[in-house]
């Protein structure tokens, strides 16, 4: 299990996540939804480590990480799929992938894998970075993170601007990493994408977790609390 327990961060003075407890387990898709600036991005950061916990702590199958760097996390099995998704644009899709077995070795993940994952990223394995279309370049994110063997994947609104074709494309690898046994926390605004895939949900309204629930008690309850929330200042 991955876990934040009363984890709070700071951006200079500003506190930006005050108090988050929030889980996810292998082979469970916990979905965190909220508004424009509610944290859901910070969250994923103090998951990574990116983000330097001013209170509480970080747990992972057991362990206090608090302490841990970035770079160590994701070599204990922990990935993010960032919103900019940072792909390489001088590089091919196929070095992009490439890039990531050099610092994590082989395991699990194999280029012949990820390409039956999503057979659009073997069709376009030569393509450079640059020429990517937005869902390419989406699910070469998830590849490249995949390729370094994570236990659990923090994927950061991966459906945001993409088609509907490609959304469903996207949501059916999602499916199927997850009953591979990965623990996923997704960060989604559209309830379209959880309403697939989450097994748990929680709400992140300014920093703080209002509402946690299932699909069941979800309902039309979750869209009306997400639509009745303030909107960030202009
Ligand atoms: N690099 C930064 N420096 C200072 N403040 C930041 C920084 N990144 C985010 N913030 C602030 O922290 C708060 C939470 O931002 P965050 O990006 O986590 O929200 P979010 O829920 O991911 O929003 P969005 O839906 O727009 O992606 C916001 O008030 C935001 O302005
Ligand atoms: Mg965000």
């Amino acid at each position: 299990m991955l876990e934040l327990r009363d984890a709070g961060a700071c951006y200079g003075k500003a506190q930006a996540l005050h108090g988050i407890s929030l889980a996810v387990r292998p082979g469970e898709v916990t979905a965190l939804v909220g508004r424009n600036g509610a944290g859901k991005s910070t969250t994923l950061k103090t998951f990574m480590g990116q983000m330097r916990l001013t209170g509480g702590s970080r747990w992972l199958d057991g362990t206090d990480v608090s302490p841990l760097a970035p770079e160590r996390l994701s070599r204990r099995g922990v990935a993010l799929v960032p919103e900019d998704r940072q792909i390489f644009a001088g590089l091919s899709a196929e070095e992009n992938l490439r890039l990531a077995t050099l610092s994590h070795g082989t395991g699990p993940w194999t280029l012949e894998r990820v390409y039956t994952l999503f057979p659009r990223l073997r069709e376009r394995r030569q393509a450079q970075g640059t020429s990517l279309s937005g869902g390419e370049q989406q699910m070469l994110a998830i590849a490249r993170a995949l390729m370094t063997h994570p236990r659990y994947l923090l994927l950061d609104e991966p459906a945001e601007g993409l088609a509907p074709v490609i959304v469903a494309q996207i949501v059916q690898a999602i499916a199927e990493i997850r009953a591979a046994g990965m623990g996923i926390v997704l960060v989604e605004q559209n309830l379209h994408v959880p309403r697939q895939l989450a097994d748990h949900y929680a709400l992140l309204d300014s920093g703080r977790i209002t509402w946690t629930g299932g699909q069941d008690d979800a309902g039309d309850m979750l869209e009306e609390m997400l639509s009745g929330l303030s909107s960030p200042a202009a």
